[in-house]
């Protein structure tokens, strides 16, 4: 690999590519895309062959990690293969889902991922079905994915977005992870447009816990995102992402691609790079690369105080 070309202007390593492959999901959190049933056509995704050769360009130029995301992932045909692809080509692979129809796929793809997030809202059914308007008996199929991953090998990670309908539950949570042994992050709601406002503050969660449990914080480096850590006296690693705490931005190692082949350089932030169209209209890998070295420039330090989002979180991953 030549010299790293994700740089930003601030002096970040912008290793880390998040890549949603989908904006379509079988859920419906209230949080993120609610009824929304207005999806991309599918001559709008970028193809897997348009992903690879994004993802091997994007590694020439310094990208070490590669997260998966969606919408559902999962919900793409083939997606496993496209995993497999990313990971052959030496890059850590991971992939962040809602656990539905994950068990089923661990055993294609456990031996080419490094990490998988799941999203876990509740410990209830009734909790799940509000939250996800999915049906509740449902609400066992991402708790047995989850059991499931953990038992393959693959590293887990719970991730429970906190809103008033799931707070009663947050300790419940916190005992499956413990029960598991498997780190469980709470994350703050970020407002979407049209979306709910339900939003509970990561300060109240860490109290819920602290009071429980205690929590002390887990010195040096720990995960590889924007989370602080925590350990409680049970032992549980507890993770906390609060989009509007002034350490969010500071050692931000990210670049995200939508579903529609656009790169952005902060998830809350607007401005598109449209790859999609360089792609589709011959431009060579190296004047790709040239267009994504300009771009990555532009990253500004921080989302300041913007804390509502444009497009709805499915269609940019998280
Ligand atoms: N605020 C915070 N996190 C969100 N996610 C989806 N919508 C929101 C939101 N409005 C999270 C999900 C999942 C990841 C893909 O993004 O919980 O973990
Ligand atoms: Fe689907 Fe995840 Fe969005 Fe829920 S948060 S609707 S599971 S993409």
């Amino acid at each position: 690999m030549g010299k790293n070309k994700l740089l930003d202007s601030f002096g970040r390593n912008l290793y880390y590519l998040r890549i949603s492959v989908t904006d379509r999901c079988q859920f419906s959190c209230l949080y993120c895309k609610g009824k929304t049933s207005n999806f991309l056509p599918e001559s709008e995704l970028l193809t897997f062959e348009e992903i690879l050769r994004l993802s091997r360009i994007m590694k020439n130029m310094g990208t070490r990690k590669i997260r998966i995301t969606g919408g559902e992932p999962l919900v793409r045909q083939e997606v496993d293969k496209l995993l497999k692809e990313i990971h052959a080509l030496g890059l850590n692979t991971s992939l962040t889902t809602n656990g539905f129809a994950l068990k089923g796929m661990i055993p294609k793809i456990k031996s080419v991922l490094n990490s998988v997030n799941i999203s876990l809202d509740a410990m209830t059914p009734e909790t799940f079905e509000t939250i996800s308007g999915m049906p509740k008996i449902f609400h066992k199929i991402v708790v047995d994915s989850i059991i499931a991953a953990k038992e393959s090998g693959i590293p887990v990670k719970i991730n429970t977005v906190v809103v008033e309908e799931n707070k009663e539950e947050i300790m419940a949570l916190v005992d499956f992870a413990k029960n598991l042994s498997i780190p469980i992050r709470f994350i703050e709601y970020m407002k979407v447009k049209q979306g709910a406002n339900h939003g509970v503050s990561m300060d109240s969660v860490r109290k819920i816990i602290t009071d429980l449990k205690g929590l002390t914080k887990i010195s040096g480096k720990f995960g590889d995102g924007p989370a602080r850590y925590f350990k409680t006296n049970d032992g549980v690693i507890v993770g906390f992402i609060s989009y509007s705490s002034p350490h969010f931005c500071d050692t931000c190692n990210r670049l995200r691609l939508t579903p529609d082949g656009k790169m952005r350089l902060c998830l809350l932030l607007g401005g598109e790079l449209d790859l999609k169209y360089m792609l589709r209209n011959g431009l060579s890998d190296e004047k790709i690369e040239n267009k994504i070295s300009e771009f990555v420039k532009l990253k500004p330090f921080s989302h300041g105080k913007k804390e509502i989002l444009e497009r709805k979180m499915n269609s940019i991953g998280g």
